[in-house]
């Protein structure tokens, strides 16, 4: 299939960092108009200041744990013009389920599973009348539970599957990619709370993360794992005996 290209405008949630920086630079260079969404409005601000047509492009701040987080979002999108969907404001939080608190905890299902459940489902109709994409952000983490990130893992599982169902259910109508990533040098580890550490053999460059995650979109959408070495991961994640993985991960995470 050819590259996707054109005027289109795009919804990117969590931009200010990280991927969602990335998406935008990858996606304006295609020729998208963006919004540009976050809660962070200086950070957001330096995301626009990155982009070659920062006129072309808006800010729409939201939380997306705060009640009206989504209905805000939802009221300041021109859902009625949209091309696409990149899902891929989240966060993780580091530490043992008893000792973190639950609001936390709750937030991260917000964050990560239920907004883009309901921003989708709100945005679809004009999604499917300009036969534009969704990108859904998921992780590696969601393909085996991690304990000292249990909540985290469980809000990624359910967003691959969820993803991947709506992926089949859509196809020919519109393409959908679930990008699952696996290590990656953005803000995640310090609002996690993990400490820094020497970072991960699996570590993959993040311009080469969302390049392979567009391709897989020219590709007619799938399930994209970027980079050999988180492919690497992934295979070993497969092949690993279940109760071995979560000793491993055990050990790895545990504070
Ligand atoms: N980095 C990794 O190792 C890795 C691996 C696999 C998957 N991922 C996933 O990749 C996605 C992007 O994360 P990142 O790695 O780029 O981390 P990041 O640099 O920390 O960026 C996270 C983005 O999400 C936004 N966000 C977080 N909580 C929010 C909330 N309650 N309401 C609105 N926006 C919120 C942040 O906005 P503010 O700055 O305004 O808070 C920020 O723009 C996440 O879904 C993450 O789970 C990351």
């Amino acid at each position: 299939m050819s590259e996707l290209t054109g005027q289109g405008l795009v919804l990117i949630t969590g931009a200010s960092g990280g991927f969602g920086l990335e998406f935008s630079r990858q996606l304006e260079a295609r020729g998208y108009n963006l919004l540009l969404h976050g809660r962070d409005k200086a950070r957001l601000q330096m995301t626009l200041s990155a982009m070659r047509y920062p006129d072309r492009h808006r800010l729409i701040l939201a939380d997306l744990n705060a009640k009206s987080g989504l209905t805000n979002l939802l009221a300041d999108a021109d859902s009625a013009s949209l091309t696409g969907l990149v899902n891929n404001a989240g966060f993780g939080i580091w530490g043992s389920f008893e000792q973190t608190g639950i609001v936390p905890q709750i937030d991260v299902i917000k964050t990560d599973l239920k907004a883009p459940i309901a921003l989708t489902h709100a945005l679809l109709p004009s999604l499917l009348k300009s036969g534009g994409f969704i990108i859904n952000v998921s992780s590696l983490a969601g393909v085996t539970p991690l304990p000292y990130m249990s909540t985290y893992a469980a809000a990624k599982a359910g967003l691959t599957y969820w993803s991947e169902a709506l992926r089949t259910e859509l196809a020919g109508r519109i393409r959908v990619v679930t990008l699952a990533p696996g290590p990656s040098p953005t803000g995640f580890r310090d609002v996690s709370g993990m400490p820094a550490g020497k970072g991960s053999f699996f570590r993959t460059a993040v311009p080469d993360i969302i390049t392979a995650c567009l391709k897989t979109l020219d590709h007619g959408g799938g399930y994209c794992i970027p980079g050999w070495r988180h492919r690497l991961l992934y295979t070993l994640q497969k092949i690993t005996p279940g109760r071995w993985a979560l000793r491993i991960m055990s050990k790895q995470l545990r504070p």
